[in-house]
């Protein structure tokens, strides 16, 4: 094949992308690895082997697509395909067309209302809101026979698309009738460039050399880090654990958060030297307190020192002369009252996630979660800094604050007592005369 489609210098993620088979294939991670590249070479590829096919490629901006995509189409498809400026469409011979568009406005992606295309690339996928993906699936359809429709994306962390890109490739949490299976994929790193790393050696230092958060999100293609982020100590390396069975001497405490729209409680146990571990969470909507209160007490209540929740829920509501913490009590199951105080709870919880040195070189922290926790360790990563507040967390998006608060409760009512437990031998046991306190 012609000399634009030189393949040969392909790295080991820009062929799985090329390979890859499923229905939603992501290509993230750092600037420079070469995504933009294989979207471009593989929509193109795909419009040369398949007849009639037709093609959507979307950017956010119209100065952005033209940059990054028109121009160097123009120079690929020289000779292989004709290209009307009006509609910004390169047509093929054999039919086959890319329609090269943009979405400035949350609406602007209603153009495609009622289009079909076999195969959409999103560039910069985490610059669109999920319900733009959302809106632009429903035009993902082919009359082929035999050709599955697909769609490529390709992105950095950050920005307004990075919690869905996050939830749908990275944690892969599914919802509804979103099947695992469908989605796939590949990390990009700078260094997986050859042609980049040797025209240009020195673009690594630049981006090593950016503000710690976005030099994470650019360089190490980090997903549980972006600009704006409240938790930057957060690493699933270090905060995620496999589970393991608490020992039955370990204290433990349940933390919840109660509203209509979503109940979110934790359990946490504490070992001898004050570590934290969480070992288990519930999230549910929709939920009225009786069957929350069940729902907690069969989740886990045996052995639990006590169920901490906001000093709010101790509000009496007019209508019924009732609080919520009676009612929960009514139900079997007495909370124990916490401060609801924002500011010193988040700084509080920063420092629990404070990365320590761990005597052997390398890092530990004294909060770790279970990997079985998915809301949590999905949330906590997600949370931004209130923009008039800096100290405080943003309460938008609302639906990642509940799964955090109940932890943060969690820090402010267990005790910070000494405690005396029968010492697991030598030294270690002086751990537990230790005041340990978040
Ligand atoms: N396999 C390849 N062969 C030749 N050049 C490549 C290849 N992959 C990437 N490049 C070049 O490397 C540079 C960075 O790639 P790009 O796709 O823009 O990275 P990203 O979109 O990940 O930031 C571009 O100039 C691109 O043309
Ligand atoms: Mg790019």
């Amino acid at each position: 094949m012609s000399a634009q489609f030189d393949l040969s210098e392909m790295s080991a993620p820009q062929r799985a992308f090329f390979l890859s088979r499923a229905r939603h294939i992501c290509y993230g991670g750092a600037r420079g690895g070469g995504k933009s590249w294989a979207m471009r070479k593989k929509l193109e590829l795909l419009a040369i082997n398949y007849p009639g096919i037709n093609i959507l490629l979307l950017r956010r901006t119209l100065p952005e697509l033209r940059e990054n995509h028109v121009m160097p189409m123009l120079r690929d498809l020289h000779g292989i395909a004709k290209y009307n400026a009006t509609d910004k469409t390169f047509s093929f011979q054999n039919g086959a067309r890319i329609v090269a568009g943009y979405c400035a406005s949350e609406a602007d992606v209603f153009r495609y209302q009622g289009q079909e295309y076999d195969v959409i690339g999103m560039e910069e996928a985490t610059h669109f809101t999920e319900e733009q993906m959302q809106f632009l699936t429903t035009c993902n359809r082919t009359a082929k026979p035999g050709f599955r429709p697909r769609m490529y994306y390709t992105c950095n962390p950050g920005n307004v698309g990075h919690a869905w890109v996050k939830r749908l490739f990275i944690d892969r949490a599914y919802r509804g009738r979103e099947q695992a299976e469908d989605y796939a994929f590949i990390p990009a790193r700078v260094w997986d460039n050859r042609p980049l790393m040797e025209r240009n050696p020195e673009y690594v230092d630049t981006l090593a050399n950016l503000p710690e958060d976005l030099r994470r999100a650019y360089l190490d293609g980090d997903w549980d880090v972006f600009a704006g982020q409240y938790f930057t100590e957060f690493r699933r390396s270090l905060h995620v654990c496999d589970p393991f069975e608490i020992p039955a001497h370990w204290t433990r405490y349940c933390a919840l958060d109660y509203g209509l729209d979503m109940l979110a409680a934790i359990w946490c146990a504490f070992d001898t030297s004050g570590n934290a571990y969480v070992y288990q969470e519930l999230c549910k909507p929709d939920t009225v307190i009786s069957d929350a209160a069940r729902m907690i007490r069969s989740a886990g209540g045996d052995g639990i020192a006590c169920t901490y929740a906001p000093a709010d829920m101790w509000g009496r509501n007019r209508a019924t002369g009732k609080t919520q913490a009676e009612m929960f009590a009514a139900e079997g199951l007495p909370l124990t009252m916490v401060r609801n105080a924002r500011v010193d709870g988040w700084l509080a919880l920063k420092e629990w996630l404070r990365p320590l040195p761990d005597g052997t070189g390398g890092q530990r922290a004294k909060l770790c979660i279970f990997s079985t926790c998915t809301r949590l360790i999905h949330d906590l990563p997600l949370l931004q800094h209130d923009a008039h507040n800096p100290t405080d967390v943003a309460t938008e998006p609302h639906d990642i604050t509940h799964a955090p608060d109940a932890l943060r409760y969690l820090f402010d009512g267990r005790p910070r007592h000494r405690i005396a437990l029968p010492a697991e031998g030598g030294l270690d046991g002086i751990g537990n005369f230790l005041e340990y306190g978040g």
